[in-house]
């Protein structure tokens, strides 16, 4: 740390378009927190950083979509996630807006000096304009077909449907999602900074400088930057954002990735007089928590920004996570599958710490992760109350039962090697969780605190201090020995508190206040020491740290991802298409008739599209025996790519039949909800081959 007299740390601006989910907390507002956190414990000159993200493309649909002003929906989302991010603890020096003044200004003002340095190039070219809605159209704003999967409803920049990114030009029919016109290309102007040109730097900096980066940012920076760079636009055709601040540019606004970042600079100017210490001084270490998808924004192009610019420093580490799934499936704000933040703190109140402790210990650090309410609840119940909460609350209880309420002495005359080796326990901890936490390593962290907690309960558990007072002689008798144990474990409880801080503050608060020591006792310098709680000092009853989850709030929750989902297609199919009509049920048949069918479960080998057939798949299914091909009208619904090995229920003795040329021998079963497919499929997976009836 030493190259380094202050911090100025950053979490990445969310969108308000939106609330905040589980995700985003575990992506980056999380780490950032325990990051910060620790820095204030170590008594660093830190600032923490964030505000919304109000510009740019993604605001001005969610408007469209609600049928309200883009002014609506920040001012409702930035409340909302500013709420969320308060209720769970994260605790930024500033929450800021990019449609404060302030930031308007600040950004205008860094465009027009890396102008004024010659630093952009002004060029025309044609772009996609809907002559209905007389605008010029962002890629998002252009739906059409995937030509790589054959989504219909792909966007210009991007199909949600199979990941690929897009440009405009790519898409098959495009049209206008404002006014489903077929736009046409019409000349504009804009300015783009050559990124090229900040390759040797880049390189030289990021590749030679900062090979200590995680490995999946390192990895996209290189990948990027062995790629050649190009020329990239900075502003945007649209009334929605930052103008830009030259005559003859009506219409046109800052790019929102090149305001975003700014906001930080201009957060940072709102919180504090000495805001260019933090920015301009090298001897400032600028830290940077995003999410995956935003690596390239903040080691490339912002950078390059801030270097053109010329009076930044530059971020020392960029420490971004990966993504975290939930129970099994890409998080999806339109289909409405996601955790969201108020929702949790609406249903479990004061359980904070519990929810970061979770995502704490999942974080998809390395690689994407998944979310499931049955791991919170094993972690909560087998974690937090069986391990730390029972160490708390035994060494409390056994205080207040056998020391009298009191912090009981330490006698030397019965110290004995298992007392020691707390002590030195506590000393390697210390020095492991503040590697690891310097290191963003904030898994490993917290698993070394978690240690910390074991080893109380199997020293308490080595000397049974219960058994030692089993009878009032016996007790008697042992007395020193009770004291010692106990003073050991209230020590070790302190201790905990410290340890704990960055990540559970609220669990941290609760044991200084059953302790009845004040905040300060948390200074990270005084871990380690057996002498937080002094002795004679009446401590307050226990309260409980953590209480279980349960069975029933488990499926609650998944129940409620569920609904949420069905609710989001429910609206979807309203919105897009009229109702269909309830299809009649068919006649009644019998047993017989059932009994003709020979079902099969398969697993799918190979799949893809056939040739000028948008809805078709030519697929191998294997039933152990033999393989089957069949053509099945899924290609609207799945990437081939994206199916193989799925298990499927295959009707086994339908007669073949020809379909563009390729016979089909059997026929898939499907589900379909509201316009969503999916397979039918033996809840768990059997040997292809295994009849099904
Ligand atoms: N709003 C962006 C997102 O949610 C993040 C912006 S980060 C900033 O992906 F640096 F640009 F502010
Ligand atoms: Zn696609």
């Amino acid at each position: 740390m030493e190259k380094f007299n202050r911090y100025l740390v950053t979490a990445a601006l969310p969108y308000a378009n939106g609330p905040v989910h589980i995700g985003h907390l575990a992506g980056c507002y999380l780490p950032s927190d325990i990051y910060v956190r620790y820095l204030r414990a170590r008594k660093m000159d830190v600032k923490f950083v964030c505000g919304t993200d109000e510009h740019g493309v993604p605001i001005t649909i969610k408007a469209m979509q609600e049928n309200v002003s883009p002014q609506d929906i920040v001012d409702k989302y930035y409340a909302v996630i500013r709420d969320s991010f308060a209720a769970m603890g994260i605790s930024f020096d500033i929450f800021s807006r990019t449609s404060r003044q302030i930031h308007h200004e600040t950004a205008a003002d860094f465009f027009k000096v890396m102008y004024d340095k010659g630093l952009f190039e002004e060029r025309e070219s044609e772009q996609y304009f809907d002559e209905i809605k007389q605008v010029f159209l962002a890629d998002r704003y252009i739906i059409g077909t995937c030509p790589k999967c054959g989504n219909d409803r792909a966007y210009g920049d991007q199909c949600e449907r199979c990941g690929s990114s897009l440009s405009p030009d790519e898409l098959i029919n495009p049209r206008s999602a404002l006014s489903d016109a077929v736009p046409v290309k019409r000349k504009t102007k804009h300015w783009y900074m050559p990124l090229q040109q900040y390759e040797p730097w880049l390189k030289q900096w990021i590749l030679e400088e900062h090979k200590e980066w995680k490995n999946n940012v390192f990895g996209q920076c290189k990948s990027w930057l062995d790629n050649g760079l190009q020329s990239r636009a900075m502003t945007r055709d649209s009334n929605w954002g930052i103008k830009v601040p030259l005559p003859d540019a009506e219409g046109k606004v800052l790019y929102v990735w090149f305001d975003a970042p700014i906001g930080y600079i201009s957060a940072t100017k709102e919180l504090t007089d000495n805001w260019a210490d933090y920015w301009c001084k090298e001897d400032t270490r600028l830290v940077h928590f995003i999410g995956k998808d935003n690596i390239v924004f903040h080691c490339i192009i912002f950078p390059a920004m801030l270097k053109g610019h010329g009076n930044f420093i530059v971020p020392d580490n960029v420490p971004a996570n990966e993504f975290l799934n939930i129970e099994g499936e890409k998080v999806s704000t339109s289909r409405n599958w996601a955790v969201w933040v108020h929702d949790y703190i609406q249903d479990f109140p004061d359980q904070q710490d519990v929810l970061r402790y979770v995502l704490c210990s999942t974080a998809p650090e390395t690689k994407d992760n998944d979310f499931t309410w049955k791991d919170f609840q094993d972690r909560n119940n087998n974690e937090l109350v069986a391990n730390l909460g029972n160490f708390v609350n035994r060494t409390m209880v056994l205080m207040h039962k056998l020391c009298g309420g009191k912090v009981p002495p330490m006698h030397a005359a019965v110290k004995d090697a298992a007392d020691d080796a707390i002590f030195a326990m506590l000393q390697d901890a210390k020095l492991k969780i503040s590697e690891n936490l310097e290191t963003y390593r904030f898994r490993d962290a917290l698993s070394e605190v978690m240690n910390v907690a074991r080893e109380g309960n199997r020293y308490l558990q080595e000397k049974q201090p219960w058994i030692l007072a089993k009878t009032p002689e016996l007790q008697q008798q042992n007395q020193q020995a009770i004291d010692n144990c106990l003073h050991v474990c209230l020590q070790l409880t302190a201790n905990l508190a410290i340890f704990l801080n960055p990540f559970l503050p609220f669990t941290a608060q609760k044991i200084c206040h059953m302790l009845k020591v004040v905040d300060k006792m948390l200074d990270w310098e005084n871990a380690g020491s057996m002498k937080l709680v002094s002795v004679g000092y009446s401590l307050r009853p226990p309260e409980l740290l953590f209480k279980k989850v349960e069975d029933e709030q488990v499926a609650a929750q998944v129940e409620k991802l569920h609904a949420g989902l069905k609710k989001s297609a429910a609206a979807a199919a309203t919105a897009a298409a009229p109702v269909p009509e309830a299809k009649p049920a068919k006649a009644e048949i019998q047993y017989d008739d059932f009994a003709k069918l020979d079902l099969r479960a398969g697993t799918i080998t190979h799949a893809e599209k056939v040739p000028k057939a948008d809805k078709l798949l030519k697929l191998t299914v294997d039933l152990g025996s033999e393989q089957r091909t069949v053509v099945s009208g899924i290609a609207e619904h799945f990437a081939p790519e994206a199916i193989i090995g799925r298990q499927v229920t295959l009707v086994a003795n339908l007669a073949p039949r020809k379909m563009r040329g390729i016979e089909s021998q059997g026929m898939i079963l499907m589900a379909e909800d509201n316009g969503k497919l999916v397979f039918v499929n033996p809840d768990a997976p059997v040997a292809p081959g295994s009849g099904i009836s």
